[in-house]
């Protein structure tokens, strides 16, 4: 509500005063003497109330009926106490403009208008909701929504979800700056897979100048004679792509600068259609210089509970709502995250516990990516979001998935210094680990799996020059608004999802 920050309640050091709000209507009662509209415009999860006698000036509009749900409006009074339950203050008007000239109105001035342009008789469309308006009042299906997300932020849910969101993107800079991180942009565009997993989508330029010559755009990405991309023709003169993790650039300024960090969004190719996987999704970074596993872990742990305090008390009322209508505990579920230790397991011990609790994951689970990967545990094995799920649903900790060419080697030769950081509901949260400092260690990982050396021979200068122990993780942003706000699926913890078959809006 505007100029009433911290939600309504605040209104009450202000009575009498003279407010403005700009907003989206969310119901109008119409009663004979008084009408009520309800207003909101995001700034938080209450509605400020206006009531308006029929002496305001602005009264023939709600008449008219051209004002009704989903209409934006401009609206001046002065802040009252209120009677009804639901809020302590109320705004008394004494001007209402709608502002919004859309289709639907101006049908309404067609069939109910006079030479004036609006209705006087009382009874037409008073009160009414515009039946046009894809978001009535009656709840919806987050489902639903998805296919209105232009429309969506105006429900209680997506404006809830936008503000924690952003509160947690707040912390996140607050949390690194407080402790002595630099912010660091690494580029979208770039030509190294950092994990190696082939997820990466392709940029291909057209040629300059062609776009217009040619009916469709693969025609104009230029070939050689046998049809192949030319890519010395390119723009980039080789393969480029969009980056699936800002770790390789963020080492490059952790061995100059100390400690630093990324956010910024990243791309996966990803073919998995689930609840947790989007086709580009923003991702966290920090790279500390001269640290350790133990040091990435310890500074994982604290950032978490940073953010998750901050937002427990900066966005009290928007995660009430959560907590009643979205996922019921959970205040007192972050609330832990924010005061309790975490668990740690190594991944052998993850891997025997699974083991005991065995029957469960004999290609009998119902999971999509562990039937997909068809994956037994044993040890080596990659572990599979069901398995993660029984580990902090059912036992608790953690346990690292599968080695990157850049983890640093243990002593024992056949694991590596990595971590997962794995949370209820959402599974993994983060994944992290110390990087491959030596040289011929790096060098001998690249060969092992088979990837080209010459492409990373900056990242190998690294090593060469100055190298020291660091270490770094990563996190997903949507995944830690997901495990914040308690919504299930990942498409709603971003404004505009991108995932397979779906890049609308
Ligand atoms: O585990 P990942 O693949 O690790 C890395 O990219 C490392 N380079 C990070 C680092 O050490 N700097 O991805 C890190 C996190 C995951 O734990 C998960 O939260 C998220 O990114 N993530 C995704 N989130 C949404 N959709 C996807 N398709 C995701 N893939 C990974
Ligand atoms: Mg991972």
């Amino acid at each position: 509500i505007v100029d009433i920050k911290g939600g309504p309640d605040e209104g009450l050091n202000r009575l009498g005063e003279t407010l403005v709000v700009r907003g989206w209507v969310r119901t109008l009662r119409v009663q004979s003497s008084v009408t009520f509209i309800e207003v909101n415009d995001g700034s938080c999860l209450s509605n400020m109330q206006c009531v308006m006698g029929s002496d305001a000036e602005g009264y023939d509009q709600v008449e008219s009926g051209v004002i009704s749900t989903g209409a934006s409006v401009w609206i001046r009074g002065i802040i009252v106490g209120s009677q009804g339950s639901k809020q302590k203050v109320e705004l008394k008007v004494d001007k209402l403009v709608t502002l919004n000239l859309g289709t639907t109105v101006a049908k309404l001035f067609v069939r109910f208008g006079n030479e004036k342009g609006y209705c006087i008789k009382k009874s037409i469309h008073v009160g009414k909701s515009d039946p046009s308006f894809p978001i009535q009042k009656k709840r919806v299906s987050r489902e639903f929504l998805r296919t209105k997300a232009h429309l969506r932020p105006r429900t209680n849910t997506f404006g809830a979800v936008s503000r924690v969101r952003n509160a947690l993107a707040y912390a996140t800079h607050k949390f690194f700056q407080e402790n002595g991180f630099i912010w660091l942009s690494s580029p979208i565009i770039t030509a190294s897979d950092c994990e190696g997993a082939g997820e990466q989508f392709c940029v291909t330029t057209l040629v300059p100048n062609s776009r217009e010559a040619t009916d469709s755009p693969v025609n104009a990405i230029p070939k050689t004679k046998d049809g192949l991309i030319d890519w010395s023709q390119d723009f980039f003169g080789k393969p480029a792509f969009l980056t699936v993790s800002g770790q390789l650039n963020a080492e490059t300024y952790a061995t100059a600068l100390s400690d630093v960090y990324t956010f910024g969004p990243t791309f996966r190719a990803e073919n998995s259609n689930t609840s947790r996987h989007l086709a580009e999704f923003w991702m966290i970074e920090p790279e500390l210089a001269f640290a350790d596993l133990e040091d990435d872990m310890a500074c994982a742990t604290a950032y978490l509970q940073y953010v998750v305090q901050h937002i427990l008390e900066n966005c009290k009322e928007d995660m009430d709502f959560f907590n009643t209508w979205v996922e019921k505990g959970i205040i007192n579920r972050l609330s832990d995250v924010a005061e309790k230790s975490f668990v740690q397991l190594t991944y052998t011990d993850a891997v025997e516990l699974l083991l005991k609790a065995k029957k469960k994951f004999d290609f009998v689970s119902v999971d999509v990516v562990t039937v997909q990967h068809g994956c037994k545990v044993t040890w080596g094995c990659d572990l599979q979001s069901e398995h993660e799920r029984y580990i902090t649903e059912e036992a608790f900790g953690g346990c690292p998935d599968i080695k990157a060419f850049y983890m640093r080697q243990n002593d024992d030769g056949r694991t590596v210094a990595a971590m997962d950081m794995l949370v209820p509901r959402v599974g993994e949260l983060m994944g992290g680990s110390q990087r491959e400092e030596r040289l011929e260690y790096l060098e001998q990982r690249l060969d092992e799996l088979k990837l080209n050396k010459e492409s990373y021979w900056w990242y190998l200068e690294l090593r060469r020059y100055g190298s020291v122990p660091h270490a770094g993780f990563g996190l997903g942003f949507e995944r830690l608004v997901q495990f914040a706000t308690g919504i299930d699926n990942i498409r709603d913890a971003i404004p505009f999802p991108r995932a397979p078959g779906s890049a609308e809006f």
